[in-house]
C-alpha cells in the first residue's frame, strides 16, 4: 500500500546555523497512529512543521497523500489538521466562530451539523458562545482540537499532545483519536512520554539529536529490543548477592526479598536454567518466580544513551 506521507532526505537548518533535522527518511502509512518519541529539542516539532507548511525544509521531499508540500501547499495542507503544541488562538472569538473559521479556511462549505457534531465529541458544546479568553487551559485545548478537525482532514499531528492535559482531557483526547483512526484517519503525534507512544502508537519513530535513530512496529520494537525480567521471591531474604553467583546480571530489590535477574530475549540461551541451578547449589529457595517486559522507556534509555 502507499504511503499517505512519504518524506525522503528532509533536513532543516535554522538561521543561526543550528542544525535541527539532519537527513530524515520516514513512512507513514495510512491510517496507522504513528508515535515520534524523542526527549525535548530532538527535532521533532520541527519534522512536523514542515510536513504542515509551516516551517520551509533545508532539503529533501515530502509528499502527503499525493501532494508534494511545497509545490501543492493549499492541496496537501488541505488533508492535514494541526493541534499544535503552542496554544494560539483568537482570545476574543467565540468558540463556535474560531471552528466554524477553520472549516472555511480551507475552502470547505459551512457544515452546521458537521461543527456542531465536533464541538459536542469534545464537550464544547456548551460552552460555543463564550470567549475564548473565558475558558481554562483544558478548554482552550479542546478548541484547538475542535480547529484542527474542522476540515475534517486525513492526516491529524497532535503535537505534544499531553503536555499540560489534565486525566479528562487526556482520556477523552485518546477515545477520540481511536474513534479517529477507525474512521480512517492517519494520526501522528509526538510525544516525550515513553507510555504515550506503548499506549497509542502501532509504529514509533525515535529520533534523537535530529536524527531518526528507528522505526518499527511498536510490539516488535519492544520484542526486539525488549530485555526481560525474572523476579524470584526469595523464601529468605538475602543481605547481599551470594559471591558464588557474582557473574549473573543480579539485582537485590524489596529489601533482599526479590533477586532480579535481567536476560536478553534475544539471546540463544537466556541463562535462566543455569542460574536456577546455581541459586539450587547455593541453597538459595524462593517461593514463586515470574518475567516481566521491559517497557519502553526502558528502551528509549538504552538507545540514547548508547549514542555518543
Ligand atoms: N526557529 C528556530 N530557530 C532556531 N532554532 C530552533 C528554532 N526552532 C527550534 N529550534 C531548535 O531546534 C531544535 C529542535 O527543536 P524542536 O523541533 O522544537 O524539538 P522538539 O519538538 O523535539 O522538542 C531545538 O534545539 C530548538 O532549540
Ligand atoms: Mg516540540
Amino acid at each position: 500500500m502507499q504511503p499517505i506521507i512519504s518524506i525522503r532526505n528532509v533536513s532543516k537548518t535554522y538561521k543561526g546555523g543550528f542544525t535541527a533535522l539532519k537527513s530524515v527518511d520516514l513512512e507513514i502509512n495510512r491510517g496507522e497512529i504513528f508515535a515520534l518519541l524523542g526527549p525535548n529539542g530532538a527535532g521533532k516539532t520541527t519534522l512536523i512543521s514542515i510536513i504542515c507548511g509551516i516551517v520551509n525544509p533545508s532539503g529533501g521531499e515530502i509528499i502527503a497523500d499525493g501532494h508534494n508540500i511545497l509545490t501543492e501547499q493549499r492541496l496537501a495542507r488541505k488533508k492535514i489538521g494541526l493541534v499544535p503544541q503552542e496554544l494560539h488562538t483568537d482570545a476574543f472569538e467565540r468558540v463556535i466562530d474560531t471552528v466554524r473559521f477553520s472549516r472555511g479556511l480551507f475552502g470547505f462549505p459551512r457544515d452546521e451539523a458537521k461543527i456542531e457534531e465536533i464541538l459536542r465529541k469534545l464537550s464544547l458544546w456548551e460552552k460555543r458562545n463564550e470567549k475564548i479568553m473565558a475558558l481554562s487551559g483544558g478548554m482552550k485545548r479542546r478548541v484547538m482540537i475542535a480547529k484542527a478537525l474542522a476540515h475534517e482532514p486525513k492526516i491529524l499531528f497532535l503535537d505534544e499532545p499531553s503536555a499540560g492535559v489534565d486525566v479528562e482531557l487526556r482520556r477523552d483526547m485518546w477515545e477520540m483519536v481511536r474513534a479517529l483512526r477507525e474512521s480512517g484517519v492517519t494520526i501522528i503525534l509526538t510525544t516525550h512520554y515513553i507510555e504515550e507512544a506503548e499506549e497509542m502508537a502501532d509504529r514509533v519513530g525515535v529520533i534523537s539529536k535530529g536524527e531518526l535513530v528507528l522505526v518499527d512496529e511498536k510490539n516488535s520494537l519492544m520484542k526486539k529490543l525488549g530485555k526481560k525480567q525474572l523476579t524470584l521471591d526469595l523464601q529468605t531474604p538475602l543481605a547481599a548477592i551470594p559471591a558464588g553467583l557474582g557473574d549473573y546480571a543480579l539485582e537485590l530489590a524489596d529489601e533482599g526479598r526479590k533477586l532480579i535477574y535481567s536476560f536478553d530475549t534475544q539471546a540463544d540461551d537466556t541463562g535462566i536454567a543455569m542460574l536456577l541451578r546455581r541459586l539450587n547449589e547455593q541453597g538459595v529457595d524462593f517461593k514463586d518466580l515470574n518475567t516481566e517486559q521491559s517497557s519502553l522507556e526502558d528502551i528509549f534509555v538504552s538507545l540514547v544513551s548508547a549514542r555518543p
